[in-house]
């Protein structure tokens, strides 16, 4: 069966359309079956729509319950699509919540996230300002595995990117979303035909 991808998402969408485009092109053997936000303003629902990918939103601002509660409102918009947790893929693009224990023990190693820089350095928000503040030379970006940690899971591709002179967190930024948009659809590609191999931290890569 073609593996079922749903993409969660908070705002504009990038890494979204990176791999709603490859799996269009054919360079990814996958189902778009539904983008999620937890933004009804996210402009990424547009351009998912407009790729002819369904859409939920639910909204995250303003819900009483609890992260569990919540997640499994994502869950069952996942599951309406038919992205189930024994054969299904979820990929974070972007979603700037928390995803709970319950949810990704039910998605165990089917849950992808992309991080701005070169885990373990600079876990959290504002990755690539951290990075210039810091004054490391090197960052880039980090495709795991989702943990139930905040960017602690098991790597599976990382790509590196210079910081250069005068390099404002905008134009380091830039830089290495180009990397995350290379990076991310050939994870969904290698998840999708089944090459990649995670032994405790450590990920093979069969290709
Ligand atoms: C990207 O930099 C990603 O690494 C981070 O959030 C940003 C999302 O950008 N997790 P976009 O919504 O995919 O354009």
């Amino acid at each position: 069966m073609v593996l079922r991808l749903g993409i969660l998402i908070s705002g504009r969408g990038s890494n979204m359309e990176s791999i709603l485009r490859a799996i269009d092109g054919g360079e990814i053997q996958a189902e778009p079956r539904v983008v999620v936000s937890n933004n009804p303003d996210a402009p990424g629902l547009g351009i998912a729509r407009e790729l002819g990918v369904k859409t939920a939103v639910i909204p995250s601002r303003g819900f009483g319950g609890s992260r569990d509660q919540y997640d499994r409102m994502i869950a069952d918009a996942l599951f309406m699509h038919g992205v189930m947790p024994e054969d299904g893929l979820v990929c974070l693009a972007g979603f700037m919540r928390k995803i709970g224990d319950e949810f990704v023990g039910m998605y165990k190693n089917r849950i992808l996230n992309i991080h701005p820089s070169l885990l373990p350095a600079f876990q959290g928000l504002a990755a690539q300002r951290q990075a210039l503040e810091y004054g490391v030379w090197y960052s880039g970006c980090t495709v795991h595995f989702v943990d139930t940690g905040i960017d602690t899971g098991p790597i599976i591709m990382q790509a590196l990117v210079p910081v250069k002179d005068g390099d404002t967190e905008e134009s380091l930024s830039a830089r290495i979303l180009k990397e995350e948009h290379r990076i991310y659809p050939r994870v969904v590609d290698l998840f999708a035909r089944d090459k990649i191999v995670l032994h405790n931290r450590s990920v093979t890569i069969l290709d």
